[in-house]
Formats: C-alpha cells, sequence, structure tokens
C-alpha cells in the first residue's frame, strides 16, 4: 500500500497495469495528441529480489522476448542481475512476428553474443531445439564440471520475461507431462520447487517477472499495442491511429486487403472508413471510432491481420 501514496516518481521506470491482474496505480498524461503513458515503480522490487535470491544458483538465463517487439519487451534490468550466466533468448510468439523481421532480430541478437531461438509456446514449434542449444551454449561450464570429475549435474535454468509474454505457456509447454519435481534446494526460497526437464536440465518453476522499463513513449505505445497494457486505461484510439500510421508505411496493403478501405488516406479517414465497413455507429449515424480501434487491435493481436512485427533492428 505504502506506494500507492507515494507521489508520481517520476522516474523512467514504471510499474505496469497489465492483463494479467496488477492493478498498481498508474497515471496517463495526454499531450500532443499522443497517449503518454507513466508508471509508478511497484512490484517490480519483490521481483527483482526474487531473482537475486536465486540467481547464484542458476547456469543459464532463459529470457523470453515477444518477437513483434523484441527490442521494447526486453526489460535491460536482466543484463546486470544474469551478468556472468549463460543466457538464451527466446523470440516468443513469432508465429504472430513477421519472418522476415525475427530473422533480423535473431542475428542482431547473436551478435551481441546471446544464444536466440525463435519459438511458439503455444504449439511447440521451435522447441525441441532448446535443449541442445543449453547444451551448448553452457559448454564450458559442462568441461569445467567434467574436468573437476562431476557428472550428470544438471544444467540449471531461470525463466524470465515481463507479463504476457509467455512464460507459463512455455514452462507447461517445455516441461510437459515428462517432467518431475524436485525437491526444495538450500538457499532456495522456501516453496521454490525445481522442475527436471531431463537428466542435463532442470529449472526453477516459478518464471522470473521483469517489467518493462522504458525512457520512450514509443517503447510504452508498443507494448501497448501488442495488448500488454490494459486498455481501459489507454487512449485506444490514439493507440490504434497510431497503429494504422505505421502499417501504412511499414505494411502497405494490409489494411485495404483486411478491411477494404482506401489506405492513401490519412490515417483518421482510414479509421473512418474501418467505422463504416463494420457498422461501428453511435447515435446520429456517427462513426464509433473507438469499437473501430478495439477492432483493429484485437484483429492485430490474435493474428487475424498476419504477420507483422512492430519494430526493427
Ligand atoms: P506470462 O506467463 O508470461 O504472463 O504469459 P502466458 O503464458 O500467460 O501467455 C500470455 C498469452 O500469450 C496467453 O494467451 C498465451 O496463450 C499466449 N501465448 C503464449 N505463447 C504464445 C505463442 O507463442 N504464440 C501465440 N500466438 N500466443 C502465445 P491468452 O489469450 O491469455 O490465453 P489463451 O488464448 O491461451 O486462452
Amino acid at each position: 500500500m505504502g506506494f500507492l501514496k507515494r507521489k508520481p516518481l517520476r522516474l523512467q521506470v514504471f510499474q505496469m497495469d497489465y492483463n494479467n491482474g496488477n492493478n498498481d496505480k498508474k497515471e496517463i498524461e495526454m499531450s500532443d495528441n499522443k497517449t503518454n503513458i507513466n508508471w509508478y515503480p511497484g512490484h517490480m522490487t519483490k521481483a527483482i529480489r526474487m531473482m537475486q535470491e536465486n540467481i547464484k544458483l542458476i547456469d543459464i538465463v532463459i529470457e523470453l522476448v515477444d518477437a513483434r517487439i523484441p527490442f521494447s519487451s526486453k526489460n535491460p534490468d536482466i543484463d546486470e542481475l544474469a551478468n556472468q550466466k549463460y543466457r538464451l533468448l527466446l523470440l516468443n510468439k513469432a508465429d504472430l512476428a513477421d519472418d522476415t523481421a525475427t530473422e533480423e532480430w535473431e542475428q542482431y541478437y547473436k551478435k551481441q553474443g546471446y544464444a536466440v531461438l525463435k519459438i511458439n509456446a503455444k504449439t511447440g514449434a521451435g522447441m525441441k531445439a532448446i535443449a541442445g542449444t543449453v547444451q551448448e551454449t553452457c559448454r564450458e561450464k559442462l568441461e569445467r564440471d567434467r574436468k573437476r570429475g562431476i557428472i550428470n549435474r544438471p544444467l540449471r535454468a531461470m525463466i524470465v520475461g515481463i507479463p504476457n509474454v509467455g512464460k507459463s505457456t512455455f514452462i507447461n509447454s517445455f516441461a510437459g507431462k515428462a517432467c518431475t519435481k524436485t525437491g526444495n534446494k538450500p538457499g532456495v526460497t522456501k516453496g521454490k520447487q525445481w522442475i527436471r526437464l531431463n537428466k542435463q536440465i532442470e529449472m526453477l518453476d516459478t518464471p522470473g517477472i521483469l517489467w518493462p522499463k522504458f525512457e520512450d513513449q514509443e517503447v510504452g505505445r508498443r507494448l501497448a499495442i501488442i495488448g500488454s497494457i490494459n486498455d481501459d486505461i489507454l487512449n485506444i484510439r490514439e493507440l490504434a491511429l497510431e497503429f494504422i500510421r505505421y502499417l501504412q508505411h511499414a505494411y502497405p496493403g494490409i489494411l485495404a486487403k483486411h478491411y477494404g478501405v482506401n489506405e492513401a488516406e490519412e490515417c483518421y479517414k482510414v479509421l473512418e472508413q474501418i467505422a463504416q465497413q463494420r457498422q461501428c455507429k453511435l447515435k446520429g449515424n456517427l462513426p464509433d471510432y473507438d469499437k473501430a480501434a478495439s477492432i483493429v487491435l484485437e484483429n492485430y493481436r490474435n493474428g487475424k491481420l498476419g504477420q507483422i512485427t512492430l519494430e526493427r533492428p
């Protein structure tokens, strides 16, 4: 409760209100005809502490990001936390992202020293490669262990990522039915369980939740467009206009194809056309822009507009 009473901190680290139930106070600013999103720091400290406590026991940090926004959905704090640890970056929800852009991001993060795989945690696509990649990434450590006579000690992994990126889906899908829970280990917060995935890997069953961190409002808007922030606190119309503007230049033809609109018009005119096409009307036959905006964003989030990535390296 304490932090709810505090004055909003003008930090660039903000507590986000997520679809999965975080109700901390937030502040929305409207300026320059755009929605600016500011957040209060909140559960972040607790989550970071949990990770700091457990990271000592970890060999490899498996970080999930959303393949549609591999930069904006990545929390830079993890770099400090996971310092000295092996890193595997999973571009999740690759089924919703543009394959060409995903390739570019894969190369980009590989150049920065990450092992990178693109996956669909929902269907399991791309996940077979994970076990082998973890082994390969931790090769030096395994070699060191072997020289010290330690054999068959499983590698220990922690899953981290921002809310809604797919951590639970990933753990369920990766661990599957074959996994066994191992007992508590010394040093781990009571109640923490390890899931034995196979002979070589076990992972902490509680993922590390990191909130996104952004100095750039653009990053906040991208997180909002993919649906990581509750719509009821956002100016959905501004968000949809931003998205339409982006599609007009990055994915020409998509709006015309899906909504039968003339996309050469100004973005708000395009939204108006979508409202007409989809019978979104208010009293007096006025276009219901908000309803049309919800339709566009919803169609994007569930993949109906096709595979679209919102940022490039
Ligand atoms: P979290 O633990 O990181 O917070 O995320 P969680 O696993 O709850 O996943 C959030 C949403 O993302 C879920 O959808 C989940 O099904 C979906 N999801 C996870 N991985 C993928 C993926 O690779 N591709 C696609 N398309 N979706 C993915 P939901 O709408 O909350 O639930 P439901 O639709 O599964 O019922």
